[in-house]
């Protein structure tokens, strides 16, 4: 069986990773995976649950009753815990709020790296995150890692969730993505770093099409 051809697309929250990577993969007719989303959905379980973070055998017991699945949609993936539609659900502040402390915790990032890898064992694929160049798949075949002035993502966070009927404040985000900008690169376990081997694209001022193209591009030299 051939080696699966992997896309790995880490950087900063809320800068289009999920939109590219959903393109690329629509252009190649390769599978797409938002594994944000998969942290999400432990944070959702968490949350209904109410698990404490600092119980370490609570957060075990907890990821042993949980099961994602990730389902190619009409209007994108859909994301299921334990055979339920959480998709809607993990993108509400709650979520958002408190997904970073739970994807600093190692026995979360160990259960989801398992599954990722599992995932990119038989197919071709494109995968966004955090770690994905660096950890999960440190074999890709192309690295890329994004990012974009935090005043160009939030108010880019703004209008998407807007456009859901959500009810959010522009500062409120703002101060999220920042919060998260921090957590997310400082926390012990597998921080958000730029792959050595990573190609960098900073997209502030680049259009879904512009990016769409200089990926394909990147793309075509190594297919
Ligand atoms: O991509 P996103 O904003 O939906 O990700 C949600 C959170 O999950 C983000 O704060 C960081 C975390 N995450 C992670 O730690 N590792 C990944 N591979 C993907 C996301």
């Amino acid at each position: 069986m051939p080696v699966p051809f992997i896309i790995a697309i880490d950087g900063h929250s809320s800068c289009g990773k999920s939109t590219l990577a959903r393109a690329v993969a629509g252009e190649l007719g390769f599978i797409y995976i938002d594994s944000g989303a998969m942290y999400r959905a432990v944070t959702f379980y968490f949350l209904k649950k109410n698990i404490d973070l600092q119980d370490n055998e609570a957060v075990k017991a907890a990821l042993d009753q949980i099961n994602i699945e990730l389902k190619a949609g009409q209007e994108g993936m859909q994301v299921f815990l334990n055979g339920r539609d959480i998709t809607g659900d993990i993108r509400k502040m709650p979520v958002s709020n408190l997904v970073s402390k739970v994807s600093a915790i190692p026995e979360v990032r160990d259960k989801m790296v398992k599954l990722q890898r599992d995932m990119g064992k038989k197919e071709n694929l494109v995968m966004d995150g955090r770690d994905i160049g660096t950890v999960v798949f440190p074999q890709a075949s192309l690295k890329i890692f994004m990012t974009a002035d935090p005043g160009v993502r939030a108010r880019r966070r703004y209008e998407e969730l807007r456009a859901k009927g959500l009810a959010v404040s522009l500062e409120e985000i703002h101060k999220n993505l920042l919060k998260r900008d921090h957590e997310d690169t400082t926390r012990a376990w597998s921080p958000l770093l730029k792959a050595p081997d990573a190609l960098e694209l900073d997209n502030s001022c680049m259009s879904r099409e512009e990016q769409l193209s200089w990926i394909m591009k990147k793309i075509k030299e190594r297919l």
